[in-house]
């Protein structure tokens, strides 16, 4: 991971008050469930050896006509209802995703419409992978902070069964479908976001990605016959880099604030494998009972994965008012980062 002795911009925001704040949460996860041991029947694997590398049991899995799209109307809607707000109030949908509906137009706004957002209201999609739904409340803050938004949406939404190869033992086991969404908008006093800190190393790109269906390998029989168009990593690499990165991130996240590690009431990760989440509690120090866990119920849903843990955690009652919370997360690219939050 590079190092910079130069200042980081990010900190600008230690200089200045909260600027947003999360009002309302929610999710959605397919209905379909596939077990560790449906997937004995499909390829050469156990769920013993699932269980005991990653900590996935199950994963959600879309239904056939179910576009990335629905799934994160679902999410928006219960964020809106949780938050109170209509959805002709939105101002920014932001939508967090590597598996779009297509690759145009945006998901952002087909989204806009399966809501019922005003038909001006400026909606787009960022691709930051598994730390997506950071960059976008990163972007969301800014956008609320300059104040040329009230309400912003923000929608972590992955299909990724449709992007992966079902006879890639190596892969397959470890994704989920799945979508989680947050309104983002004025601050109540001292709650609401109290730094992101976002990064990308592009040197690791080969290490996760999709090599065809884009402008340097656009899809063809040859492409897809060698099976480029699914997801393809490299599982150490990955894993490596993540518990340094999402270390790194969070204790800056920590640092910025000049918050100690016993004040953080929850840690929200990217449910990527209960290894790496493990990894990292021990290296910033925060026990795994305050980290927020279902991957063993989604698997990896990539950007979807933090906002429907954190969705679950604050209707269970797990997260309180008042409560800080941590979020870290680490995707390809890579790219990775974190967030602190007075809830
Ligand atoms: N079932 C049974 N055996 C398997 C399976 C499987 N599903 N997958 C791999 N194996 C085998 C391998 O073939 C290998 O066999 P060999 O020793 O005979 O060659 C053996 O298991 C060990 O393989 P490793 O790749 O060394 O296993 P490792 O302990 O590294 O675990 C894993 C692999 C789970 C992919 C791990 O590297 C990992 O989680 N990496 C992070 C990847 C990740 O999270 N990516 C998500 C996107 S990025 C993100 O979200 C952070």
């Amino acid at each position: 991971m590079p190092s910079s002795s130069r200042p980081p911009l990010r900190d600008i925001r230690r200089s200045r008050a909260v600027a947003s704040r999360i009002a309302g949460t929610g999710h959605y996860g397919p209905e379909r469930v596939l077990t560790n041991r449906d997937l004995e029947q499909m390829v050469d694997t156990s769920d013993e050896w699932i269980v005991e590398r990653t900590g996935i049991r199950q994963r959600h899995i879309a239904a056939e006509g179910e576009a990335s799209s629905d799934m994160a109307a679902h999410a928006a809607r219960a964020a809106l209802q949780a938050a109170g707000i209509e959805a002709s109030e939105l101002d920014l949908i932001i939508v967090a995703t590597i598996s779009p509906d297509a690759p145009l137009p945006s998901t952002a706004v087909l989204v806009q419409q399966k809501i019922g957002a005003r038909n001006d209201c400026p909606a787009f999609d960022i691709a930051a992978a598994c730390a997506g739904f950071i960059y976008g409340l990163s972007i969301a803050d800014r956008f609320i902070a300059s104040g040329s938004a009230r309400h912003v949406l923000v929608v972590g939404v992955e299909l990724l069964s449709r992007v992966i190869n079902w006879k890639d033992r190596t892969t397959c086991v470890l994704f989920g479908d799945g979508a989680g969404a947050a309104i983002v908008t004025a601050p109540e006093g001292e709650r609401g976001l109290l730094s992101t800190h976002i990064y990308a190393d592009g040197s690791q790109a080969a290490a996760l990605r999709i090599p065809a269906g884009g402008s340097a390998q656009p899809a063809s029989h040859a492409t897809v016959d060698a099976g480029q168009h699914y997801v393809h990593m490299s599982g150490q690499d990955v894993f490596k880099y993540a518990v340094r990165a999402l270390t790194s991130a969070s204790l800056t996240a920590l640092e910025a604030n000049e918050i100690d590690k016993e004040q953080v009431a929850w840690v929200v990760p990217h449910q990527a494998n209960l290894r790496i989440i493990e990894a990292v509690s021990k290296r910033v120090g925060i026990g795994l009972e305050r980290f927020v866990l279902n991957i063993e119920r989604f698997g990896n849903t990539s950007s979807a994965s933090i906002p429907i843990a954190l969705d679950e955690a604050i209707r269970v009652g797990k997260i309180k008012p008042g409560d800080l919370v941590l979020m870290c997360a680490l995707g390809a690219g890579f790219a990775w980062g974190s967030a602190l939050i007075r809830f």
